[in-house]
């Protein structure tokens, strides 16, 4: 478990399943997305996300935002090695529509750079939308990532045939040299 400023992030409760499974099954939330997902595929997520923590010691957290709601969504690290074939992590996030607007996934995501960095050991952190996703563009762009059109690439796992417009994917990508040259430095003394 980590605290920010306002956010407690830790790993997922029982009672965290039903309000995950909401925020899968509302339209908005799933815009960008190949359709909604049904209440069995948001807990065999969950189910993923634990094994993923159980397997490697990180992953995507629970989000909890004291005083506000026990649970608002996800934010945090993922393997993402399906991409190239090379081993890749990438950060992610995905919150319930009425949170939106807060800077709570900036927030959590900042500390997940750190985490991954600093804890896990990371050399590289990357993250990656469909171009028309711009709030989680932004969010990537807040925090640093460094776009690289590059590496751009067709998602594999994107039904091309159904969802054209979801199989491009902009790319974004920061290494531990990079995020740490722009950290403050300790205090002298
Ligand atoms: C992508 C997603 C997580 C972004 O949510 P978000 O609320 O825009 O992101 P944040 O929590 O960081 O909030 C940032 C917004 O809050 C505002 N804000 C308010 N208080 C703030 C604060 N203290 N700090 C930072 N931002 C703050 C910012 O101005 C920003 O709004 P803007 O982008 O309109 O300028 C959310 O839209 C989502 O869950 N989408 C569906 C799932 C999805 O697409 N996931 C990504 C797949 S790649």
């Amino acid at each position: 478990m980590t605290r920010t400023e306002r956010l407690i992030l830790r790993r997922w409760r029982d009672t965290d399943l039903e309000p995950f499974a909401a925020l899968n099954a509302d339209p908005v939330v799933m815009e960008h997305f190949q359709g909604l997902q049904s209440r069995e595929g948001s807990d065999a997520f969950v189910g993923r996300i634990e094994a993923q923590w159980e397997a490697h010691g990180w992953g995507l957290w629970a989000v909890e935002v004291p005083g506000v709601a026990p649970f608002v969504g996800f934010v945090g690290l993922w393997p993402a090695d399906y991409v190239t074939g090379q081993p890749m992590v990438e950060v992610g996030w995905r919150l319930a529509h009425p949170f939106w607007g807060h800077g709570y996934v900036t927030e959590a995501a900042r500390e997940a750079l750190r985490f991954g960095f600093e804890d896990v050991g990371l050399d590289e952190i990357v993250s990656f939308t469909v171009p028309q996703n711009e709030r989680s563009r932004r969010v990537m762009e807040r925090i640093g990532l460094i776009r690289e059109p590059s590496r751009d690439f067709d998602h594999p796992r994107v039904d091309a045939a159904a969802y054209p417009e979801l199989v491009r994917h902009v790319f974004y990508a920061l290494d531990r040299e990079t995020w740490r040259g722009r950290q403050a430095p300790a205090a002298p003394g």
